[in-house]
């Protein structure tokens, strides 16, 4: 960080969504990385908004007898209610529906076309002739034409991230009434994205990225980038300032990342400050928290606009851009009551701050993530709970109990290698979150307590209250002050326990005006009244809110849940084929699961030659009800991946005979004996590298992954 101040936002959340816990992911992680700069003395500040524009705000509005500009009103505070309740703390949260953001959108925009980079063409537009009006992004869904991807929007689809032009989409529906809409004529204005393209690709040269927010827009630019249409046939947007332009707005993701500028704009307003050191001549990092589907957009779309408009704007310093978070193995949806939305959390009977460890702790950071009851129960009762809260809470009720102050202290030897150790792991902490990795950095604050735990067991201050008291009182100084270096390393993810540890420890100013250094506290500082931080999860809340989020499809998930922990699967070594004597389609194999020999027959003749299967690793499930069939007695079951076209057995090259496959996270609750009708309802399918899923999770041994090479996503185990 050399430039001496720091401007940070979260993607500007759609007006018209209640956003679930995974958009929560960059806004919060931006408010985690705020407070880090913050305490460590480094002028910051936090701009969002709400991204306001677009067709489902007219319609939404209309539908209730109200103006655009009053829904969104409502709609902004409320999504600003739940945020402030989850502590997030913005400088300014606009609107992109602001006067300041209609005249910087208006005047960026007239500084790419003096530049001559818009250009007019004439381009296809999807109408439904039906509800009488231009099909916008959001209204439509069809197949993406690149990978055909069976629900993409109107301008992006989520499965590829490819952005795409209205009229792209492979079977068009509108969203509204259904009907196939047809394609009609308009002139449009576009950015000239392949003239930018050398200028976007020097600069994103020049970055120190990694990742997708680098290789994404090289690759795009290699690919040779396309021109972006932005306008749109549409009322409620930024009004475009150009003869025969008069009806038409921008597009929404136009004026929406200038968005952060107005929302900044505003902030200064109200401070009685300048605006254009946080967004002029390279004097602040701007860096943006954003969603990964959001890439295209903050990474190549947003700089060439910038850089078009040439007017010494600043380009993103650092994109960090998370992974998409799941729901319980399945994807959040509004419509179907599926998953937690930020609205739901306020009635929950968990604290801001549990939320915010949670869902930090589980950050999409390198992969995708799940969010799942039971482990919110496990993480928080072991990790927050087991770990943190007793460290902090034997610390300060022992210390209270028998001294009530912090005890003066001569530090030994060891006292002095654990302080450095625990400034060492907050220095790491901070690195991290500097690095927006901001899961990791949580991690390494636990282990700064789960040090102390093992320091405080070590020394047995219960033992040195009676026999050395001197010695104890060192101890419980290291401890306490390890408790106060942990509300400081804490107070950036869960603000309100740090200001609560802080006040025990007897300090009486806010842990915000502290900084991110070990701390050294007062001897003979009075403690207060010891209490305890948080309370542990009951499996039975967890059971009611897992029942109360499944959405619609509870039921048969419920009954399908229970299936894969019922079933004994397990790699097996195929040591003899033999063709059944009485049918053309099957072998009759001889197999070895490490413990015993089988018989198993398989319907692979028409897939597999002879030589192919001797010697062979497969997967059999050992528990299926035997079988005589043709005559040939069958004692388990060959598990292949049929993709209609293509059977492919289930091999794990690494794993040895009899080797257990297991799903992480579904414990095994094995049945003698599982019928083959019950067996089926298990649905085991293929992703495009042909690993093996259950519930999106894959099919594992302690060796290695499950695979069925060769088969097409999707592909059915049976
Ligand atoms: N509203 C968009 C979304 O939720 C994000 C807009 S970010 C901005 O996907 F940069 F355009 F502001
Ligand atoms: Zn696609």
């Amino acid at each position: 960080m050399t430039k001496k101040r720091t401007l940070i936002t979260a993607a500007l959340p759609y007006v018209n969504n209640v956003p679930h816990l995974g958009n929560v992911i960059p806004t919060l992680s931006a408010d985690v990385y705020h407070r880090f700069l913050k305490l460590s003395g480094h002028e910051s500040i936090y701009i969002c908004g709400t991204d306001e524009h677009g067709t489902r705000t007219e319609i939404e509005a209309a539908q209730r007898n109200m103006s655009p500009d009053d829904y969104c009103r409502e709609l902004h505070a409320k999504i600003l209610k739940l945020y402030n309740w989850l502590g997030i703390e913005f400088d300014n949260f606009g609107r992109t529906s602001s006067r300041e953001n209609h005249k910087l959108t208006q005047e960026i925009f007239l500084n790419l076309y003096k530049n001559n980079y818009i250009f007019e063409d004439t381009i296809t537009q999807l109408y439904c002739k039906n509800c009488e009006r231009y099909l916008p992004d959001t209204y439509v869904e069809g197949e993406c034409p690149h990978c055909k991807s069976g629900d993409a929007k109107g301008d992006q689809c989520d499965e590829c991230l490819k952005v795409l032009e209205p009229g792209e989409l492979v079977n068009p529906k509108c969203k509204i009434c259904g009907s196939t809409p047809e394609i009609r004529e308009t002139k449009h204005l576009f950015l000239d994205l392949p003239k930018l393209s050398h200028q976007l690709e020097n600069w994103i040269n020049s970055t120190n990225w990694t990742g997708i927010i680098k290789n994404l827009p090289l690759a795009w630019i290699k690919e040779g980038l396309k021109p972006r249409c932005i306008t749109r046939d549409l009322k409620w947007g930024v009004p475009v300032p150009l003869d025969g332009f008069e009806d038409k707005v921008f597009y929404v993701w136009f004026d929406a990342p200038i968005g952060y500028i107005a929302s900044t704009a505003e902030y200064a307003e109200k401070t009685g400050s300048d605006w254009k050191p946080w967004w002029k001549n390279n004097d602040a990092n701007v860096v943006h928290f954003i969603g990964k589907d959001n890439v295209p957009f903050h990474a190549i779309i947003w700089p060439s606009m910038l850089i078009g408009a040439r007017d010494n704007w600043n380009l993103p310093s650092y994109i960090s851009s998370n992974e998409y978070l799941n729901y319980e193995g399945g994807q959040f949806s509004k419509s179907r009551k599926r998953g937690v939305f930020s609205s739901d959390i306020i009635n929950l009977k968990f604290t801001p701050d549990v939320w915010r460890f949670y869902l930090m702790i589980i950050r999409p950071e390198a992969k995708d993530a799940d969010f799942d009851w039971k482990d919110l129960m496990d993480k928080v009762n072991n990790e927050l709970i087991g770990n943190f809260g007793n460290f902090i809470n034997r610390t300060i009720t022992f210390t209270h109990k028998n001294f009530g102050e912090i005890p003066g202290a001569e530090y030994s030897e060891e006292d002095k290698e654990t302080i450095n150790a625990v400034e060492y792991l907050l220095k790491e902490a901070g690195s991290e979150i500097k690095a927006a990795k901001i899961k990791e950095a949580l991690k390494t604050v636990l282990r700064i307590s789960d040090l102390g735990n093992k320091y405080f067991q070590k020394n047995k201050p219960w033992e040195l209250v009676k026999e050395d008291k001197k010695r104890c009182a060192a101890v419980l100084n290291v401890c306490c002050n390890i408790a106060g270096t942990l509300a400081v390393a804490i107070a950036p993810f869960m603000p309100e326990t740090a200001e609560n540890i802080w006040k025990q420890l007897g300090n009486g100013d806010s842990v915000r005006n502290r900084e991110w250094k070990i701390r050294e506290l007062p001897a003979n500082q009075k403690l207060n009244k010891p209490e305890i931080l948080f309370e542990k999860i009951p499996q039975k809340l967890i059971n009611e809110y897992e029942k109360q989020f499944a959405g619609r499809e509870f039921k048969v998930q419920e009954k399908e849940e229970c299936l894969f922990e019922k079933l004994d699967l397990r790699v097996a070594e195929i040591t003899e084929v033999d063709d059944h004597p009485d049918a053309d389609k099957l072998y009759k194999l001889k197999i070895n699961i490490g413990t015993e020999e089988r018989q198993i027959v398989a319907g692979l003749k028409n897939y597999y030659d002879k030589e192919e299967l001797r010697g062979r690793i497969i997967v059999v499930l050992l528990n299926l009800e035997p079988a005589v069939i043709r005559g040939v007695e069958s004692e388990g079951m060959l598990l292949a991946a049929d993709d209609g076209k293509n059977v492919k057995v289930l091999d794990s090259d690494e794993s040895p005979a009899g080797a257990v496959v297991f799903v992480e996270g579904v414990k095994q609750n094995k049945i003698k004996i599982i019928k083959y009708d019950d067996f089926i309802k298990c649905k085991m399918t293929a992703d495009e590298s042909g690993r093996i899923l259950y519930k999106n999770k894959p099919l594992k041994t302690e060796s290695g992954e499950i695979k069925a090479s060769g088969v097409k996503k999707g592909a059915k185990v049976r």
